[in-house]
């Protein structure tokens, strides 16, 4: 897919990995871009720079997806690609003493925004664009989707099922010509990444905003399902696949590695 003349939605635009494919997507020559985040200002702010729309939207109410949905699609068109961004650092802690420890609130919130609200952007859109001979969704995963996530299971566990329901959505709806692809970087320098509280988790490198946004320009041009902006998260799912006990314990010794940073 070619950008260019699109409508596209932004959930989680006002800020970071958002901001980013907002502004790219305005210089590829899209028709509308929505920016839609629950920080109001900030979505307002991005808007303003790139000639687009702001749209106050909590993506873990369907009724605001329903809203955003409705709404753009009633007076400026259909919606070509539907980005389902918005992603918080839930529960990380380096320093974790129960995997599962985390309250039921942070795990039902994990769920919501990391999965549901893919699934209520999917459940109204599927229709609409099934009856228009097709669509695209980007969903921003993780690579902690493919592979996992040190110091917090809430984010790892709700990453991964984000995953299992965009292989689902992409296969059932090939025929219908509604196309997936799943945005899955390592580190990337937004404010999510700088508030947490071990650092980054790989040595292989931070990218910027921008250079994510290349690279899923790229992706959606090529309509691939998997965007990988660190080349390197193939060679780990491969490790991971070809000896799965061995990679338990590498993921062990990162575990370990991040509480000896945090304890200094
Ligand atoms: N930064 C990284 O290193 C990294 C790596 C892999 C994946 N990701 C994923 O990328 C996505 C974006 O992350 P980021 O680093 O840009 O984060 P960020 O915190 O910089 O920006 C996230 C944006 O989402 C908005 N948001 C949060 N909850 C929302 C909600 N309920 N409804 C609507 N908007 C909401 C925030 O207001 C913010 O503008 C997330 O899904 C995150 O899990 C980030």
């Amino acid at each position: 897919m070619r950008v260019k003349d699109k409508v596209v939605v932004v959930t989680g635009g006002a800020k970071g990995i958002g901001q980013g494919l907002c502004e790219r997507f305005h210089k590829e020559g899209a028709r509308k871009v929505i920016v839609a985040d629950i920080d109001e200002a900030g979505a307002k702010a991005v808007a303003a720079a790139i000639g687009g729309e702001a749209h106050r939207c909590d993506v873990t109410k369907e009724a605001d997806i329903v809203h955003l949905v409705t709404d753009v699609e009633n007076r400026i068109g259909p919606i070509d690609l539907f980005c389902s961004n918005a992603g918080v650092a839930t529960g990380m802690n380096p320093l974790t003493e129960n995997a599962a420890g985390d309250s039921n609130d942070l795990w039902n919130f994990g769920w919501q925004v990391h999965v549901m609200a893919h699934v209520y952007a999917a459940r109204i859109l599927v229709p609409r664009m099934k009856a228009r001979g097709g669509g695209y969704f980007l969903q921003t995963i993780s690579a902690a989707g493919l592979l996992s996530q040190v110091g917090s299971a809430v984010y790892a566990t709700t990453k991964h099922a984000a995953v299992g329901f965009a292989e689902n959505l992409a296969f059932t709806h090939r025929a219908d010509n509604i196309r997936v692809s799943m945005l899955c970087p390592q580190g990337v320098d937004t404010p999510l990444l700088r508030a947490l509280p071990m650092g980054p988790q790989s040595s292989d490198g931070i990218l910027s905003a921008e250079a994510v946004a290349d690279a899923v320009i790229e992706g959606l041009d090529q309509e691939t399902f998997v965007i990988l902006p660190h080349k390197e998260v193939v060679r780990y799912m491969q490790s991971k696949i070809n000896n799965y006990d061995r990679w338990i314990g590498g993921m062990a010794k990162l575990d370990k590695a991040s509480r000896e940073r945090a304890r200094k």
